[in-house]
């Protein structure tokens, strides 16, 4: 029997000391860092690498050729779309060693990493922001905003659920999420939601 509660296709590689919590799925040729930890009910896909100095909440979802470096942090619920880029050296040169120098991403809770964005290092996504697929981001993005392009930037606001928020991009408002009915209020150019 099995030591562990999650599930490894037999090509993935997890290196000794690696912390992977309950019913995570680890897909084909998959390789995991020895200090890094990951959650329970998460899902790697074919071809994600997880460095050593990161650390994935619960239930986050990593699409196909996704590599997580070192000083990434994803929150619970995160995910990270098909072949997107986290980098952690802000200015690489082939002949200088800045692994010293790392800068480092964080990722909050529910927050979405769309299909081959990439993020500079150094940044924070905020609470259920939207990255939408090909943007390159190279600065903070407010909770629920959604943001697009090269260089990204702010075209609305998503919902949890993920839909569009009938609101401005500054100043005060409120709507409904169109499929959950759940209120959400702009105050202050900064989107939250309302509850009960
Ligand atoms: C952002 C997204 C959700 C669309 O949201 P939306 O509110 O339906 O946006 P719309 O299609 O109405 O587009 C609004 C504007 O943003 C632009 N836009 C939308 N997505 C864009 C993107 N990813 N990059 C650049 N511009 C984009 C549209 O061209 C449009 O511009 P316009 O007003 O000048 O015509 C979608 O385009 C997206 O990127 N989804 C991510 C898909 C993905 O990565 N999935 C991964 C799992 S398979």
């Amino acid at each position: 029997m099995a030591d562990h509660n999650y599930t490894a296709h037999h090509t993935a590689i997890i290196d000794t000391g690696a912390t992977i919590g309950a019913d995570t799925r680890v897909w084909h040729w998959v390789h995991i860092s020895s200090n890094a930890v990951i959650g329970s009910q998460c899902s790697l896909g074919q071809n994600v690498y997880i460095g050593n100095q990161v650390s994935i909440g619960n239930n986050v979802k990593i699409q196909n050729n996704v590599s997580v470096y070192d000083n990434v942090t994803l929150e619970d619920d995160v995910f990270c779309g098909p072949s997107m880029v986290f980098t952690n050296v802000y200015n690489p040169r082939s002949t200088i060693n800045r692994k010293d120098e790392y800068k480092s991403t964080l990722v909050k809770q529910g927050a979405t990493l769309g299909a081959n964005c990439t993020l500079v290092c150094g940044i924070t996504v905020g609470r259920f922001a939207f990255v939408g697929a090909g943007a390159v981001v190279n600065s903070d993005i407010p909770d629920y905003a959604l943001v697009v392009g090269v260089p990204a930037r702010q075209v609305g606001w998503m919902s949890e659920f993920g839909e569009k928020l009938d609101l401005p991009l500054s100043g005060n408002g409120s709507c409904t999420c169109p499929h959950t009915n759940e209120t959400y209020i702009l105050e202050n150019n900064r989107v939250s939601k309302q509850t009960a």
